[in-house]
């Protein structure tokens, strides 16, 4: 059992930060927060994450100096450019100072607004993530980037910014909504691709395992560990993705064309996800020789979570029109992460459009 980890951000060693596990609230957690000896702290969450957990927010108003708790509105769409003005000047208005601290009580979407705003108000003051969903957990608040979308494209316009620290209490998911788990699983599988080590105990612990709604805390702490662990390695070689930490972009290429192409209505990210690290694998078989061996065991692990494999009947042309928009592509090419073996990914690739249209239909064939 694992109940903390130190996140190096080895380039700038004054940023390391520990990421703290627990399935509740935990009276150190208060204590540690209190120590910290903020001048004040903003909560921001959204209402959905505000109607379950109430308790928390006014236990936290009483321990702590807080001046506001702010409550945004939850989904994606509020994670814009245009509402963080109307944001600032609450704060502002209500005297935070360079010393004060942010709280982010939240999902991906929560953790990403309020990091923004902590890193440009006042030149940047402190902030803490407290994650409440499986991906956010895995994912967006680990490695420090905060972002906010503008209308021409999703997290545009942001920066690099490391919290004090992450406060992971696994006792939220108790009361997440089914399709909010697709999109923490598929991170985890991803994150498990890109280790060895990792992908053997989680492949173990699916097995044996199969129903992840039955499982206990010390099972979801050394998924969550381990799968935060994968990540933060990559971050804390390479924080500002000047290479190493695109291979957290895998799968994602073709999940975030599928995306594009449906205007984000129609699938979840972890929806699209799940179904880019299908096309990556196969894609790896052709590029890489990946062995179908080891594509195979992955897809029984996607099974059995329950993961969409299929190509829901999206044409492969008009995904590829998409692809060729992913902000990450360089110089009009199409950067792609392929795997040569379970923890070993290949980037920066270009991915050839015939050999996705062969294997979108090889994938079709396979799910549907
Ligand atoms: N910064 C990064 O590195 C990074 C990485 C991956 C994703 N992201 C971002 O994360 C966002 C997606 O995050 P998400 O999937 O957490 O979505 P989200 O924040 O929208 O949360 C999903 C839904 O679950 C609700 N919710 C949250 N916690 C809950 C709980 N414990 N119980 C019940 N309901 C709860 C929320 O109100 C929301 O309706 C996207 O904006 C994406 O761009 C950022």
């Amino acid at each position: 059992m694992f109940d903390k980890l130190l996140i190096p951000i080895e380039e700038y060693i004054n940023k390391n930060y520990y990421i703290l596990f627990s399935d509740h609230f935990k009276k150190d957690w208060f204590d540690l927060l209190k120590q910290y000896n903020f001048s004040k702290y903003v909560i921001i969450t959204d209402d959905n994450v505000y109607h379950f957990y109430k308790n928390l927010i006014n236990q936290l108003e009483n321990e702590l100096s807080i001046a506001k708790i702010l409550i945004r509105p939850a989904g994606e769409e509020f994670k814009h450019l245009k509402y963080t003005q109307e944001v600032f000047e609450d704060l502002i208005r209500w005297e935070i100072d360079r010393k004060s601290c942010i709280i982010a009580l939240g999902g991906g979407v929560i953790g990403d607004f309020a990091g923004f705003i902590a890193s440009t108000i006042l030149r940047g003051i402190a902030f803490i993530q407290i994650p409440t969903t499986l991906l956010a957990m895995v994912d967006s608040s680990v490695g420090g980037k905060v972002a906010v979308n503008v209308d021409i494209g999703k997290n545009m316009v942001g920066s690099f910014y490391q919290p004090k620290v992450v406060l992971c209490n696994i006792d939220f998911l108790n009361t997440l909504p089914d399709k909010e788990w697709i999109c923490g699983l598929a991170e985890i599988v991803k994150h498990s691709l890109l280790n060895k080590h990792v992908y053997q105990n989680f492949k173990n612990i699916v097995w044996n395992h199969p129903d992840y709604k039955k499982w206990d805390f010390s099972l979801w702490n050394q998924v969550i560990y381990e799968s935060i662990k994968v990540k933060a390695e990559v971050v804390s070689k390479d924080e500002k993705e000047s290479g190493l930490r695109s291979i957290l972009n895998l799968g994602h290429t073709v999940a975030h064309a599928i995306e594009s192409l449906t205007n984000y209505k129609v699938f979840s990210h972890g929806e699209a996800v799940s179904r880019g690290l299908v096309t990556a694998l196969l894609l790896s078989k052709k590029k890489f020789q990946l062995s179908e061996e080891i594509i195979n065991e992955v897809f029984k692990i996607m099974q059995l979570l329950k993961l969409p494999l299929d190509t829901a009947d999206l044409d492969g042309s008009k995904i590829a029109e998409h692809l060729v928009y992913d902000k990450k592509n360089l110089h009009g090419k199409i950067k792609y992460i392929y795997l040569e073996d379970i923890g070993k990914p290949v980037y920066d690739q270009e991915l050839d459009i015939n050999d996705f249209l062969v294997v979108w239909q090889e994938q079709k064939k396979l799910f549907g």
